[in-house]
């Protein structure tokens, strides 16, 4: 199950089956440039931030400079390159060159990518959706009116015509480069060179099941991989030790999906179940979340842009445990649990007891989180709202989760108040919950509210935020969520605020 340097990762690149070197944690990106010649897909940033490096991953978009190409292994991707072979990416090319959308080019491939992914989702093709469409791609010569009109034309012009991606063709092939030489679809634009053999990037263990996973954690030094939102970036920085193998929990279904479960103990409190490698485009997307905690799926929205919601896992998340990270207030304000397995057993970890410092937690090395578990009482509302300084790709500078029950006579009651980002891990506020507890919202209490919440937060400043702007932000946002109740719930697009 260990891939090692020299062994094949075998996938499909625009429809033709090829095979990559390489220890496990190469890059897809380099794979895609350096060993198959295929140039169109281009570095910008190296971390997740720009989108310039983004192809279609089974059909959806992805950062390819995030993806390790041992998570590649039987699946479908699309590059620029596919141009006359894939209808989506010939439509918007069409449509870009009529609306003049290419300036110095140097974003189009990646605006391509993410162009073609929304065509395949059949969203209507409004300036807003558009618009949060290519939201994780940045485009240096700032021609996002024209790109718009162009990813519009696109989708009017295919509203006829069957867009969806061709199922991968299976991988099957012996000689990668040669294959790639001699197939005129993939057309590379130089020569490629020989595989990068790079012994500064781990290699990775692919267990089959969480059995295998567990056991290989007891057994040896390794570090979880899921998404490699977080991960991948911390490699390429050089933060995280690249000596230590890593063991990719991808290909572990078992660890995903949303479900309600019934109640296991005398509260006769169903809970939500979600899988560690849930991610946040799957609950966006669950019809579960939306009836039942739509704050979560209000919270998935604002994370990153589409190419890291369609990567970023809650498990990932959860065990990165930055005092930022978006699912934390959340599964603070909703009492969570966090559930650990290793080859001693599972255990069940409160979220109040699981970030027990800066980027720290309760989990011990041989432990994996599965699945978090997410209380279900009725008549509890829980809401989220996170402050960035823009609409994608904002780590929040603080968040606020408000959770209660409504009483019979209008009062909150058991209200929680969790805060992201001004302390240095995600906190509750106890004086605030006392000063809320049993009270009817009116004005007046936000305003008290908002004015107790700020002395029970320690921010700092750092490269996002003052500590000042922090403390005004944290009381400003609890009194307009406060305010949102009285008049009647949250407003539409809840979750972000600038
Ligand atoms: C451009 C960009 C924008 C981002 N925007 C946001 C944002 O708006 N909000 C936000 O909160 N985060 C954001 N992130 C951070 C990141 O996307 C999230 O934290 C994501 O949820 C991490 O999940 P992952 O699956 O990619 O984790 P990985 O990178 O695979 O892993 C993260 C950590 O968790 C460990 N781990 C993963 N899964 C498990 C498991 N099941 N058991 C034990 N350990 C595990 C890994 O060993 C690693 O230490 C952003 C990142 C980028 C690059
Ligand atoms: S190179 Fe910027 S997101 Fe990959
Ligand atoms: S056209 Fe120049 S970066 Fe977008």
């Amino acid at each position: 199950m260990t891939l090692s340097i020299g062994t094949r990762v075998r996938f499909a690149v625009n429809g033709i089956p090829v095979g990559a070197e390489g220890p496990g944690s190469r890059r897809l990106l380099d794979v895609l440039r350096d060993d198959l010649g295929l140039t169109g897909t281009k570095e910008g940033c190296g971390e997740g931030e720009c989108g310039a490096c983004s192809v279609l991953l089974d059909g959806r978009v992805v950062n390819s400079c995030l993806v390790p190409i041992d998570q590649v292994e039987g699946c479908d991707v699309r590059t620029v390159e596919a141009l006359s072979e894939d209808a989506r990416l010939g439509l918007l090319r069409d449509a870009f060159l009529r609306s003049g959308a290419v300036q110095c080019g140097f974003c189009t491939p990646g605006m391509l990518a993410s162009a073609a992914a929304f065509l395949g989702s059949g969203r209507k093709p409004s300036d807003e959706n558009v618009r949060e469409a290519i939201a994780g791609n940045i485009c240096r010569c700032t021609g996002y009116t024209k790109i718009v009109e162009a990813i519009r034309v696109a989708a009017e012009d295919g509203e006829a015509l069957d867009v969806s991606v061709a199922a991968a063709p299976a991988p099957d092939v012996a000689g990668s480069r040669a294959v790639v030489q001699a197939m005129p679809g993939l057309a590379p634009q130089r020569a490629p060179i020989p595989p990068a053999v790079d012994p500064a990037r781990p290699n990775v263990v692919r267990p089959r099941t969480l059995d295998e996973a567990l056991e290989a954690l007891a057994r040896d030094a390794h570090r979880p991989l899921a998404g490699g939102t977080d991960l991948m970036v911390a490699l390429e920085a050089g933060v995280a030790d690249s000596s230590v193998p890593l063991l990719d929990l991808w290909s572990l279904d078992e660890l995903r999906g949303i479900a309600v479960v019934a109640a296991e103990d005398a509260s006769g409190t169903p809970y939500l179940e979600i899988g560690a490698l849930t991610t946040y485009a799957d609950l966006r997307s669950s019809p579960i979340v939306q009836e039942h905690l739509p704050a979560f799926g209000a919270m998935a929205a604002t994370v990153g842009a589409a190419q890291i919601q369609n990567r970023g896992t809650i498990g990932g998340n959860v065990v990165n445990a930055s005092p930022a990270g978006d699912t934390l207030p959340l599964l603070l304000a909703t009492d969570a649990v966090i559930v650990a397995a290793s080859v001693r057993g599972t255990r069940p970890i409160r979220a109040s007891g699981f970030w027990t410092g800066y980027r720290r937690t309760a989990l011990a090395k041989d432990e994996l989180v599965t699945r978090i578990r997410v209380p279900l009482p009725a008549g509890r509302p829980t809401r989220y709202r996170k402050v960035g300084t823009r609409r994608a790709q904002s780590i929040a500078k603080a968040s606020v989760a408000l959770s209660w029950r409504a009483g019979e006579d209008g009062a909150w009651r058991d209200v929680r108040v969790a805060l992201g980002a001004v302390a240095e891990r995600v906190i509750r506020a106890p004086r605030t919950e006392g000063l809320l507890e049993g009270a009817r919202p009116s004005a007046t209490l936000a305003g008290e509210a908002a004015r107790l919440v700020v002395t029970e937060i320690t921010p700092i400043d750092d490269v996002r935020s003052t500590a000042e702007y922090r403390r005004h932000v944290v009381g400003r946002v609890l009194r307009r969520m406060i305010l949102d109740e009285i008049a009647g719930g949250p407003p539409a697009g809840e979750g972000l605020r600038r």
